[in-house]
């Protein structure tokens, strides 16, 4: 039998709503729980689609926004860690510049769902990476 699609989408959480995210804006923070531990994921909007990761640099393990949600650096085009200025790239969280090169933000999956209250942004969280209210 293929999997129960009323299942499936009791899993994805709601974010946001769809224009919360602007493209190169602010972000959005979730509370996360990683492997047993406290953890904090981000959801971004870049070039129309909406992105999300472990807000955990590849660098040190430390979150990357200075300010709460701010993930962008001033043009807008990369992502970047504020404590050493690694930058990644948002639509793959691949380190472009920086201390970090080589690694990447660890990635969490991301749809967006028209709803009865409008279009929103849903995570899907996987078994190892979850949301902290689970
Ligand atoms: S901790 Fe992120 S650049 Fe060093």
């Amino acid at each position: 039998m293929s999997a129960d699609p009323a299942a499936t989408a009791a899993q994805a959480v709601r974010i946001c709503a769809a224009d919360d995210l602007v493209d190169g804006g602010a972000g959005v923070r979730r509370a996360a729980r990683l492997g047993g531990g406290d953890a904090v994921v981000f959801f971004v909007r870049y070039e129309g689609r909406a992105y999300g990761y472990l807000n955990r640099c590849a660098h040190v393990p430390m979150e990357l926004d200075w300010a709460e949600g701010q993930f962008f650096e001033s043009s807008g085009l990369y992502l970047m860690c504020a404590t050493h200025g690694a930058i990644y790239a948002p639509d793959t969280g691949k380190c472009v510049g920086g201390p970090c090169r080589g690694g990447r933000l660890r990635p969490v999956q991301v749809e967006e769902r028209d709803t009865p209250e409008g279009r929103a942004v849903f995570w899907l969280p996987d078994g190892e990476l979850h949301p902290a209210t689970l």
